[in-house]
C-alpha cells in the first residue's frame, strides 16, 4: 500500500512519524517536515512501518556516507545536525516526563562544532578481504571503504590490514591530544609477529601493537589472552589537563572533546570546594581526577580491577593524593564510604544504578547528586525511584555520539 504523508514527529530511535487518518506510520530515513510518498513494509494492529518511495518536500538531507543505508553504525545521518540535536533534546524531555514522572528543565543538547571523525575507538570485524561494520541487526559485514565517524588514521590502519592475516577483528585506539595509536589484532591463532613491524613502518604514530587471541564462538570481541608485539600495552591521552594511561581493555570515553564538555557540566553542577565526594562507577578515574584538586577528598568506586589499578597510576602520575580508589560493586561498596560524603557523582553503565545504590543515597541524605547517564531510559527510571526524596534541578544533554540516536546527559538532583 502507498500513502502520502507529512512527518510530524520521531520515534525514540529516529524513525519519522506520520499519520494517515489518525493511523501512525513509522517511516525510515524521514525527517520532520518531509512530505513523502511511502510504501508500507509491515502492518501491526496500532501502527505500520514504511519506507520512502519519493520525497515530495524534503527537509531531511542526503547523508554524506554512501554506506549509511546498509551500515548499522549511524542511524540519523539523514537529519541535518541541528535537527539531530533537536530530536535528541525532545527525546530526553519526553522520556524524563513519561518514565521519570517529573517536570524539570531539560536544556538544549550541546552539540559539536565539527561532528565528524570523533570516534577514538575503532572496532571492525574482518573476514578475509572483507572489513567493515555489521549490517543493521545482522552479523553480515558491510564492506566499508570510507567512514565519517572513526578517526581517519585508525580507519587507514584497518584498511591497510585487509587480507593481511587471518584476523577476526581489529581494534584501533587513538589519543586525542597526541598522535599516538594502539592497534589490537584479534585472531583465533597467533599472527605472524612481522605484521607488527609492517604496521609501524607504514604508520609511525603507532606506539603499541597487541595480538589478542579469541577462539570462542561468541560475539565478545576480546579473548582472555593477549601478547604485546610492539611497544607496551599502554598509550597516554590528556583529558581536562590530566594525563591518562590507557591499556587495550580500559573503558575510555570515545569522544574526548565532548567528554570534556560533559565533565565540565558535571563538575560545575555543584560547588565542590572543601567537599567530600564519591565518584561512583569511576572507570580509570577520569571524572574524580578532574575535580579532585577542587574537592577535599574523593572516593572512586569501580568494579573492573584493571581500571582501578590504572586509576591509581593516573592519580600518581598527576600528583593527585586526595583520592582513593575502591574496587568492587558501587551498590555494595558505597555504604563503606558514604558517611560524611557531601556529593555523589554517578556515571553507571547503560543499565543504570542498582536500587541498593539509590537507597544508599536516600538513607544517607546525600545533599547533591550529579547523575551522568548514557541511557536516558534508565536515567528516567532511577529519577522516578528517587523523586520523593530528590528534586531534579535540571538536565543537560551532551551529544557525544553525533549521527547516532545515542545521547549523554548530566542531571543535577538536590535533596528535598
Ligand atoms: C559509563 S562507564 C563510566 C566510566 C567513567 N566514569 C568514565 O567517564 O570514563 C561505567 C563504568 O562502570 C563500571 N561498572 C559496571 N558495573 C559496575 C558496578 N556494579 N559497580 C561499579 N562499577 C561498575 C564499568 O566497568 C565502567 O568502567
Amino acid at each position: 500500500m502507498r500513502y502520502t504523508l507529512e512527518i510530524i514527529d520521531y520515534t525514540y530511535d529516529g524513525l519519522g512519524v506520520g499519520k494517515v487518518d489518525g493511523f501512525p506510520i513509522f517511516v525510515e530515513y524521514a525527517g520532520l517536515g518531509d512530505v513523502v510518498e511511502v510504501e508500507v513494509t509491515k502492518r501491526k494492529k496500532n501502527l505500520a512501518f514504511a519506507k520512502v518511495k519519493k520525497y515530495i518536500v524534503r527537509k531531511s538531507v542526503k547523508p554524506i556516507c554512501k554506506d549509511f543505508y546498509q551500515c548499522g553504525g549511524c542511524q540519523i545521518m539523514h537529519l541535518p545536525y541541528d535537527e539531530q540535536l533537536r530530536f535528541k533534546t525532545n527525546h530526553v524531555r519526553n522520556t524524563i516526563e513519561r518514565i521519570g514522572k517529573v517536570e524539570t528543565d531539560v536544556r538544549d543538547a550541546i552539540g559539536m562544532e565539527n561532528p565528524y571523525h570523533y570516534r577514538n575507538k575503532l572496532i571492525m570485524p574482518f573476514e578475509g578481504e572483507l572489513a567493515g561494520i555489521y549490517r543493521k541487526g545482522t552479523h553480515d559485514i558491510v564492506d566499508v571503504k570510507n567512514c565519517h565517524i572513526f578517526n581517519e588514521e585508525s580507519f587507514q590502519i584497518a584498511q591497510f590490514l585487509r587480507g593481511k592475516a587471518n584476523l577476526r577483528n581489529v581494534l584501533v585506539r587513538n589519543a586525542e591530544y597526541s598522535d599516538a595509536l594502539m592497534v589490537v589484532l584479534i585472531s583465533r591463532t597467533p599472527v605472524n609477529k612481522s605484521l607488527a613491524n609492517e604496521i609501524v613502518q607504514e604508520f609511525p604514530n603507532v606506539v603499541s601493537v597487541i595480538n589478542n587471541i579469541n577462539d570462542l564462538s561468541t560475539n565478545v570481541v576480546l579473548g582472555s589472552k593477549s601478547e604485546v608485539l610492539y611497544g607496551e600495552d599502554e598509550y597516554h591521552d590528556t583529558l581536562l589537563g590530566n594525563d591518562y594511561l590507557i591499556n587495550h581493555r580500559s573503558f575510555y570515553q570515545i569522544n574526548i572533546p565532548q567528554t570534556e564538555t560533559l565533565y565540565n557540566e558535571a563538575i560545575t553542577a555543584v560547588d565542590l570546594e572543601n567537599k567530600t565526594v564519591v565518584d561512583a562507577y569511576c572507570g580509570i578515574g577520569s571524572i574524580g581526577l578532574s575535580f579532585a584538586k577542587k574537592a577535599k577528598y574523593v572516593y572512586g568506586i569501580e568494579i573492573n580491577e584493571s581500571s582501578v589499578e590504572i586509576a591509581r597510576v593516573n592519580a600518581l602520575n598527576n600528583g593527585i593524593d586526595n583520592i582513593e580508589f575502591i574496587q568492587g560493586k558501587a551498590e555494595e561498596k558505597i555504604s563503606s564510604v558514604i558517611e560524611g560524603v557531601d556529593v555523589v557523582i554517578t556515571d553507571p553503565p547503560r543499565k543504570g544504578c542498582g536500587e541498593e545504590f539509590l537507597m544508599s543515597l536516600i538513607d544517607n541524605s546525600i545533599k547533591e547528586v550529579v547523575y551522568v547517564s548514557c541511557n536516558v531510559s534508565t536515567l528516567a527510571r532511577d529519577i522516578n525511584y528517587l523523586r520523593d526524596y530528590y528534586r531534579v534541578e535540571y538536565i543537560q544533554p551532551v551529544d557525544m555520539f553525533p549521527h547516532t540516536f545515542h545521547i549523554e546527559c548530566v542531571a543535577k538532583l538536590v535533596r528535598k
